[in-house]
């Protein structure tokens, strides 16, 4: 049952200090967030409170063993001024799942979703208008034992922050091929969308900006041979006018904005398949012109041309993103149901 929601606002917004025609992803919060602490056992009353810093034990359980898990969603302003959530049910659901995993106490779906609605609702005035901008909701969910012994949190503090948010990838990114280190292997974390993920794929990724790359794709972990996913996004590759994309496992994240692309291509027409598709098919394919288009997909990233593929021996350059009608559709068909003005035939939108 939905408890009751205490509101402290801000004395003051930071809302004029915010340029609107120039919010790069990530830097820029809304004037408040909501906060619920888990402790004795159950959920005690959510908050809203201004977005500041926190007060941490040294000892935080979360900054020792990792127990933090997070979610990326998005909220639009529609063509009438309603808000709207693309699928936060879908992202709330996930966050249970990952919570499951690293061992933390699920939370009511329902009732985050209502918290959710409320805080959004007092910082509406935060949702960006500029095409190709939204309101970025970012939940983190993490350990908050004071207390140095490795266990399962007995306290937790799980927040909402928002903030407006421009594209995660300002152009078409040139990627590489992992083969010497990895993000997930079978019967890991690879699913859960927890922070160890993010952190161990950091040096890797600081290697590939060295080299000139804007993004890994890691490989399996067994072999090397098969892509599983980007890190920040899931990939699709179409190859013989079939979309293809590498199946759900407990080493790859299950991407809210993948689902939704296999959904609307499927409703399409469009002959799409999940299952594991190795960095030499993708090479041949391209060598024999049957490759016309690979991209990204996640909440952040929306959906972004994958320009270059390189491993260490072969780089191969991909059609000129302008020219990739299958991607430029889905994108815009995407866009335009988050953002109201196609039919949310799948009931995605959450309204308020
Ligand atoms: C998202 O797409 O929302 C994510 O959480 C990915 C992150 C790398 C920004």
């Amino acid at each position: 049952m939905v408890k009751e929601l205490k509101v402290t606002k801000v004395e003051n917004s930071r809302l004029d200090s915010v340029d609107f025609n120039n919010i790069p992803f990530g830097h820029v919060f809304s004037d408040h967030m909501l906060s619920i602490d888990f402790k004795d056992g159950e959920w005690q009353e959510p908050e809203i409170i201004p977005f500041e810093s926190l007060k941490l034990s040294p000892a935080c359980s979360a900054l020792h063993y990792g127990q933090s898990i997070f979610e990326g969603m998005k909220a639009e302003r529609g063509k009438d001024g309603d808000i709207l959530f693309f699928r936060p049910d879908a992202n709330f659901s996930r966050l249970n799942k990952s919570a499951s995993r690293m061992g933390m106490p699920n939370f009511n779906e329902q009732d985050l979703l209502y918290y959710l609605g409320k805080l959004v609702e007092l910082d509406q005035a935060w949702i960006p208008t500029l095409e190709g901008s939204s309101l970025y909701i970012r939940p983190l969910y993490f350990g908050n034992d004071s207390f140095i012994g490795v266990r399962s949190a007995q306290t937790y503090k799980l927040l909402i922050m928002t903030g407006p948010s421009g594209p995660y990838y300002a152009k078409p990114v040139n990627v590489y091929v992992e083969d010497t280190y990895i993000r997930a292997a079978e019967g890991g974390t690879g699913f859960a969308k927890t922070a160890g993920n993010y952190a161990a794929s950091l040096y890797p990724m600081s290697l590939a900006k060295e080299n000139g790359y804007d993004q890994i794709l890691w490989t399996d972990a067994k072999e090397h041979k098969y892509f599983q996913e980007a890190g920040t996004m899931n990939l699709f590759f179409v190859i013989d006018d079939v979309v293809v994309t590498p199946p759900l496992s407990d080493s790859i994240l299950p991407g809210i904005t993948r689902d939704s692309f296999i959904t609307i291509l499927k409703d399409q027409g469009v002959k799409v398949e999940e299952r594991n598709v190795s960095v030499e098919e993708v090479f041949t394919a391209h060598k024999e012109g049957r490759l016309s288009d690979a991209f990204g997909a996640g909440t952040a990233a929306v959906l972004i041309p994958i320009k270059t593929i390189s491993t260490r021996n072969e780089k191969i350059e991909l059609p000129d993103p302008n020219s990739r009608e299958l991607s430029i559709n889905l994108k815009k068909h995407f866009v335009d149901i988050k953002r109201g003005l196609a039919e949310d035939k799948f009931g995605w939108i959450y309204k308020i």
